[in-house]
């Protein structure tokens, strides 16, 4: 059952309904391309079909899980871009949500993701008296912060719990043959789980990149890979009602070609901040090529309506929004009556904190779009395991075709090699 769906309606003008026109030729044969597997970089479109080539592995995946768990406190996760974005995404929405406050176990620390020495040195000082697993994804195997973190954490590791016990403790989700960690993850012996060759880094979070972090933090993964399959047997019709992804791709791509520069994502419950995190990255990476693309912000209100809110009202008028809601909450906080009304709030007494919530993304939409803000929305019906699954696929589909519809290869990142080699040479590297 579809649990995502899209809204159009404030996106006129400059959008009349004529533009988003399901027989649109440009859509339709991005949309051919990827189907047909004939367009650049058709050799990495192995995450069209995930959902179902990933389930054979979820037993593997959770008894991993399910030792990793026995045996941990703490659970370093370690991957940068596409190797953590995605695991990020899915236990910032589905795990607890202050994991300062929570007393589940294990907790998930993502590091490898940047060359702080604080933030390596507060890890190292947290974690020394608690059961530590390490789960280490790296694609190439080289990437540096990747690297970085591992051989240091791996340091730790052995100090505390020697050679083999270490190496029984440490999970690494690499390429099938090449690169410097599947080398070291066969010499040491450690658990070892494969990114398919034709899987790009941020096309990974339904492989166990993503899959194997989200079953120790106990999500379903059943469940999510349910989700993206129920989006992937609808990726390719023509309907926009059953497609929504394709609608997406071709208004985003209609706005851009009305001089819009900037698409927000803005999202009204910071369970979704990380999901926008790897939408960026996603988008970001995938179309901003060849000196085209919109840029990917995102923003959580309410939160940042008091501090981008004037902005995106009243700033220059080359954005459009694209909101991410949540229908319906699992669980409701009902507003007290308080005798005396001191703070003016009985009006509200009774209605649960999810109206209040609902009621701000209303009055923003309509205020953006009264500043000539176009406006679309993405609602999920719950944010649960199998809707977050679909709307990971729904953004994969949606990239794919409008990275198509703007004439780039959205499955490469040519750009992001640039720095490497600048910060290699500065650091010596052999070859640089
Ligand atoms: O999407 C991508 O390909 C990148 O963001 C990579 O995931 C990121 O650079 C990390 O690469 P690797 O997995 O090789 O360490």
């Amino acid at each position: 059952m579809p649990h995502v769906s899209l809204d159009t309606e404030f996106l006129q003008p400059p959008l009349s309904k004529d533009f988003l026109s399901e027989s649109d030729p440009e859509l339709l044969s991005a949309m051919e391309a990827v189907r047909m597997k004939n367009g650049a970089g058709s050799d990495f479109l192995g995450w069209l079909d995930l959902p179902k080539k990933m389930t054979p592995q979820i037993p593997v995946i959770n008894r991993a899980a399910m030792k990793i768990r026995e045996e941990s406190d703490i659970v370093l996760v370690l991957g940068i871009g596409g190797s953590y974005l995605g695991a990020k995404a899915a236990l910032s929405a589905l795990g607890p949500r202050l994991p300062e406050l929570s007393t589940e176990s294990p907790r998930v620390i993502f590091a490898g993701q940047n060359l702080s020495t604080s933030w390596l040195k507060d890890i190292l000082s947290g974690i020394k008296d608690s059961r530590v697993s390490l789960i280490v994804i790296s694609k190439s195997g080289t990437t540096t912060e990747t690297s970085v973190s591992f051989r240091i954490f791996r340091e730790f590791l052995v100090k505390k719990y020697g050679r083999e016990e270490a190496a029984s403790r440490i999970y690494a989700i690499t390429d099938a043959a090449r690169g410097a960690l599947k080398t070291e993850a066969d010499r040491e012996g450690y658990t070892k789980f494969v990114i398919p060759d034709d899987v790009g880094g941020r096309f990974s979070v339904l492989t166990p990149v993503g899959l194997l972090p989200m079953a120790v933090a106990g999500i379903d993964i059943s469940e999510v890979l349910a989700g993206a399959d129920d989006y992937a047997a609808r990726a390719f019709s023509h309907d926009f009602r059953e497609n929504p992804a394709a609608c997406y791709a071709l208004a985003r791509y209609k706005l851009y070609k009305e001089a819009c520069c900037i698409e927000i994502l803005s999202v009204f419950d910071p369970a979704l901040s990380s999901f926008a995190g790897w939408w960026q990255q996603l988008f970001g990476e995938s179309e901003g090529k060849d000196g085209k693309s919109l840029f990917p912000a995102s923003a959580t209100f309410t939160t940042d309506l008091h501090s981008l809110g004037q902005w995106i009202q009243d700033g220059p008028r080359n954005i459009f929004e694209t909101f991410l809601t949540i229908e319906n909450e699992e669980d409701e906080i009902y507003l007290p009556e308080e005798k005396g009304d001191l703070d003016g709030l009985n009006y509200l007494a009774g209605k649960p904190v999810s109206y209040i919530n609902k009621m701000a993304f209303k009055g923003t939409r309509k205020a953006h779009r009264d500043g000539n803000v176009p406006c679309m929305t993405l609602s999920m019906d719950r944010l649960n395991p199998e809707s977050l699954g679909e709307l990971f696929y729904f953004m994969e589909a949606a990239v794919a075709f409008s990275g198509y519809m703007l004439e780039v290869n959205p499955f490469n990142q040519p750009g992001v090699e640039s720095y490497k080699k600048e910060m290699f040479r500065l650091l010596g590297k052999p070859g640089y």
